[in-house]
């Protein structure tokens, strides 16, 4: 699927319109309107509890909003029957925190879950004994730098290693655009860099579009064009790195009167 349907004008790869989403009655985000477009570089900023996992799981479909309309890849996800949604939901591809990966299995299996939106329950069973399509595993492998941990276990992987193996799983579904929520917070600052530069060098490399909420403003500085800062369920701003001030920054993280 690409970002361009009938017409030939260029459609967002994301577009949120007036999005606000509540948690009871709590309003986790607040009127967001947003656009971004095929081989953007974003980081989403704020301090923890600023709405940046909400509207990253707005971006792929996992939560609908309580008000307005988010657009994916040209189509508005609330007017989507299952089927579809999830043929767009495959374009998105997902890091988080956490990994989410399956510790006790071999790396190549956690590698091959990005196929499994396109596999059958019959293809996926049996690649569990027989790994399939190893060769393709082997490259995503070797593009995030671990590709002599392909038969180990993954709980014998340091984080920053199960990291890469996230990585790869998400280069395997080779998805249109690539979302990451906070995905250097359990790690230390050296491993930090490596996956900064990694996410960036496989976002150039490919033209990808690529999202990545940051709890820190310096790794956004440092690796994204544009910044969006998020406060309190709300944009802040959003701008070009080069645009985005001390002071922009300062309000950004000050301590909070209530909402
Ligand atoms: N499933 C949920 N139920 C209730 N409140 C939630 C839920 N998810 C998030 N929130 C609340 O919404 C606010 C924003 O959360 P979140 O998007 O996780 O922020 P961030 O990722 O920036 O730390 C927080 O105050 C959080 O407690
Ligand atoms: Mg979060």
């Amino acid at each position: 699927m690409c970002s361009t349907l009938s017409s030939n004008v260029p459609l967002p790869i994301f577009e949120l319109k007036s999005v606000s989403k509540q948690f009871g009655n709590f309003q986790s985000l607040i009127d967001i309107n947003l656009q971004i477009w095929t081989g953007d570089r974003v980081a989403l900023v704020g301090s923890s509890g600023a709405g940046k996992s909400t509207l990253i799981n707005l971006l792929n479909g996992t939560l609908r909003p309580t008000q307005g309309e988010v657009w994916v890849l040209g189509r508005n996800l609330a007017r989507l029957r299952s089927k579809a949604l999830r043929q767009v939901q495959r374009q998105i591809g997902t890091i988080y925190q956490q990994f989410h990966l399956v510790d006790n299995l071999r790396v190549i299996h956690n590698v091959n879950a990005g196929h499994l939106g396109r596999w059958s329950f019959l293809k996926a069973a049996v690649s569990l004994i027989f790994p399939m399509e190893v060769e393709t595993a082997a490259r995503a492998l070797k593009q995030v730098g671990i590709l002599e941990k392909l038969y180990e276990r993954t709980d014998r992987l340091s984080g920053g290693q199960q990291q890469r193996v996230a990585i790869a799983r998400v280069l395997v579904q080779n998805p249109s655009a690539i979302l990451a929520d906070e995905p250097i917070s359990s790690l230390d600052p050296e491993r930090s860099r490596e996956i900064m530069q990694l996410l960036r060098h496989l976002s150039q490399d490919s033209g990808k579009t690529l999202v990545t909420s940051l709890h820190a403003f310096e790794y956004a500085r440092s690796y994204y064009k544009r910044i969006i800062g998020l406060r309190q369920g709300r944009i802040l701003f959003d701008a070009p790195v080069e645009a985005v001030s001390p002071a922009m920054v300062e309000a950004l993280y000050k301590i909070n009167e209530r909402r």
